[in-house]
């Protein structure tokens, strides 16, 4: 019986949607590490991290923090003493919408006078508008020149069969994959979203199109998710 949602991915290593899934997590993570890469910034905030392991591939110098849930930041820790990996990243439990982020970052030794990447990968999806109007509250704290990476879900009307598909299966998946979407946005709404938080959208596009996919009866391109890269504004 599988007992996670690592667990259910290995359970089923050839299901579509799973495979789906991951390829779509995949993209979304290379898209951060590029933009961290290109950028020369040596702050990671990785929120919702997950199993992100992008700090195990970040450049010398960068440092990353990893945001999740108490008992996910555990659980994460005890996989990796499992494997004896240390782990590059500092890990910061904080439950986002609740619990005042930018202390608890300033604890774990972010320097909020340096500005910073903050990947927000397969999350926002998941938070419902007032927990992302106060994580975006939070992140007013940042120096100017830092740098957001989100994903997120594009309304119904405006995703395509695939991705009208894809959606329906994953609704209907149990085992950590299918949680309900709690917000989808167009790009429009989202760069108000975030304009009106003080970060400017500095590029959009649709999650599908930062991959080359061969053909592979398993994955194919959708439209469904949009990655986007906002930088923060001087303070108003
Ligand atoms: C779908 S996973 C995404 C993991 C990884 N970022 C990725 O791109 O694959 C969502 C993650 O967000 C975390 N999460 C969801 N709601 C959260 C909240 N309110 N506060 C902190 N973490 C949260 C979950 O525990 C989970 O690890």
């Amino acid at each position: 019986m599988p007992s996670s949602p690592l667990d259910f991915q290995l359970s089923a290593p050839d299901e579509p949607v799973l495979a789906s899934a991951r390829l779509s997590a995949v993209a979304r993570s290379r898209y951060a590490e590029d933009r961290l890469r290109t950028s020369g910034l040596r702050q990671h905030i990785v929120l919702g991290a997950g199993l992100d392991t992008s700090a195990h591939r970040a450049p010398g110098g960068v440092r990353t923090w990893l945001v999740d849930l108490p008992d996910v930041c555990a659980w994460r820790t005890s996989l990796f003493r499992r494997a004896g990996v240390q782990d590059a990243g500092v890990p910061v439990a904080v439950q986002l919408g609740a619990d005042p982020l930018v202390p608890a970052l300033a604890e774990a030794g972010v320097e909020l006078d340096q500005p910073a990447q903050v990947s927000c990968l397969g999350v926002v999806m998941y938070l419902g508008l007032e927990d992302l109007a106060a994580v975006l509250a939070d992140l007013r704290a940042l120096r100017a020149g830092s740098s957001l990476v989100t994903d997120h879900v594009l309304p119904p009307r405006d995703r395509d069969a695939a991705g009208r598909s894809y959606a329906a299966a994953l609704s209907g998946m149990a085992g950590g994959v299918g949680e309900p979407w709690l917000s989808t946005a167009t790009p429009e709404h989202w760069a108000g979203v975030l304009g009106d938080a003080g970060w400017d959208v500095v590029e959009s596009c649709p999650e599908a199109s930062t991959l080359a996919l061969r053909s592979h009866p398993l994955l194919r391109p959708q439209r469904l998710v949009q990655l986007t890269r906002a930088v923060r504004r001087e303070q108003e």
